[in-house]
């Protein structure tokens, strides 16, 4: 028998059970659930990673619906669970849902939601400040004023790299990888090569139009190239930012191998998932390529590091915190909950899961629908005609 977990509840005399394994930024999200007669209960449990057995003693007999995270191992006992409790809806919070498995969701005929459209600009935003960060060696830096050795301005002191007219490579242009793309040619003139099984018009476009913009007025034109291969990618760019789905074919995308194909002085970045890269190869290419950097917001087996990255100051490693700012999580929340809500309120799915404004304004009551359900068709859902 499971040990009770604690929980918080909201609303106990609502008709539909919603839980969610984890407190969650903002109120919105909870009032939102409340007045279309939802018992919220969030689980209070202080570790941070909830077992299956733990989510399992949270569905309990009746649950109409669950919000979890990307650290759950949400299978085929969990759903097994929540389809036996009668749910019939799940959201992750989080564009990602690797940890996912949406084929057995949809054989138990449960949604799942995800959050997309939210977290683009946020999560962009953090692979650039790691791009900065590791170019111009800020964390060795803060590190070396704080404890005391800065004696004095010396020519050769942290010395880094410029981005200016140097070039930046996006592998897997979607959503975040062009959000970056362009950042760092607008804010840093930076010249794009980019690798992508889709052709990213929008964003060659805009390269174009920036650089004749540069051009007319008197500056060196950016331009773009879009790869014939990754390992093109590799060879050529001077930063190197990764933004895949993480599935078979990009489980190790970056190995030994194609790491010794990248520039000595190259700039890495991974805020996609951290089994793209091989993170024990990655540590031995630090070791031996001192002028060579990383930023990493996620990790192979996280939360831990592999064994030496911790000591290397070339790397820059944070808590997947790429989503973290206060706007983002709030409406990752909010997502969340709505999907789980639509779908208990036989609502239809969003017809684009990228334009998900309508439901994060908050002098307005969100559209009747789930903003993204990721097995709708699969699971034959109606698509909202609004
Ligand atoms: C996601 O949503 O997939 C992100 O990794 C969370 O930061």
């Amino acid at each position: 028998m499971a040990k009770p977990v604690s929980i918080e509840v909201w609303n106990p005399n609502g008709k539909y059970r919603v839980v969610s394994t984890k407190p969650m930024p903002g109120t919105r999200w909870i009032n939102l659930l409340i007045q279309q007669g939802c018992r919220v209960e969030i689980c209070t449990e202080k570790k941070t990673i909830l077992s299956v057995e733990d989510i399992i003693a949270l569905i309990g007999d009746k649950c109409d619906g669950v919000i979890g995270q990307l650290t759950e191992d949400w299978g085929e006992e969990l759903f097994k669970a929540l389809s036996r409790a009668g749910g019939k809806a799940f959201s992750n919070m989080a564009v990602g849902y690797n940890n996912v498995d949406v084929n057995v969701a949809t054989k138990y005929g449960v949604a799942v939601g995800n959050t997309p459209g939210v977290l683009t600009e946020t999560t962009a935003e953090l692979a650039a400040s790691l791009t900065l960060a590791a170019a111009r060696r800020i964390v060795e830096a803060d590190e070396f004023m704080r404890a005391g050795l800065y004696d004095g301005w010396l020519p050769n002191l942290f010395v880094g790299n410029l981005l200016k007219g140097q070039t930046v490579g996006v592998i897997g242009a979607g959503r975040i990888g062009s959000a970056y793309a362009r950042m760092m040619v607008e804010g840093f003139k930076m010249n794009l090569i980019y690798f992508d099984l889709y052709q990213s018009t929008r964003l060659e476009k805009f390269v174009t139009a920036y650089g004749e913009f540069l051009k007319a007025n008197g500056e060196t034109p950016v331009t773009w190239k879009r790869a014939s291969s990754m390992d093109e990618v590799l060879q050529q760019a001077d930063v190197i930012s990764l933004h895949p789905v993480l599935d078979k074919t990009t489980y190790h995308l970056v190995n030994k191998e194609r790491l010794s194909k990248m520039k000595k002085e190259a700039i890495l970045i991974n805020c996609s998932r951290g089994p793209v890269i091989d993170e024990a190869a990655l540590v031995d290419h630090l070791r031996e390529n001192p002028m060579f950097r990383v930023g990493l917001d996620v990790f192979e087996d996280e939360p831990y590091m592999k064994p030496g990255l911790s000591e290397m100051k070339n790397a820059i490693v944070v808590p997947h915190i790429a989503s973290a700012s206060k706007w983002t999580r709030e409406g990752m929340a909010t997502l969340a909950a709505l999907n789980v809500l639509g779908k208990i309120k036989g609502y239809p799915v969003w017809s684009d899961a990228n334009r998900v404004e309508p439901f994060l304004n908050e002098n307005a009551p969100p559209p009747a629908a789930s903003p993204s359900i990721v097995n709708a068709k699969a699971l034959g859902l109606p698509v909202s005609k609004l």
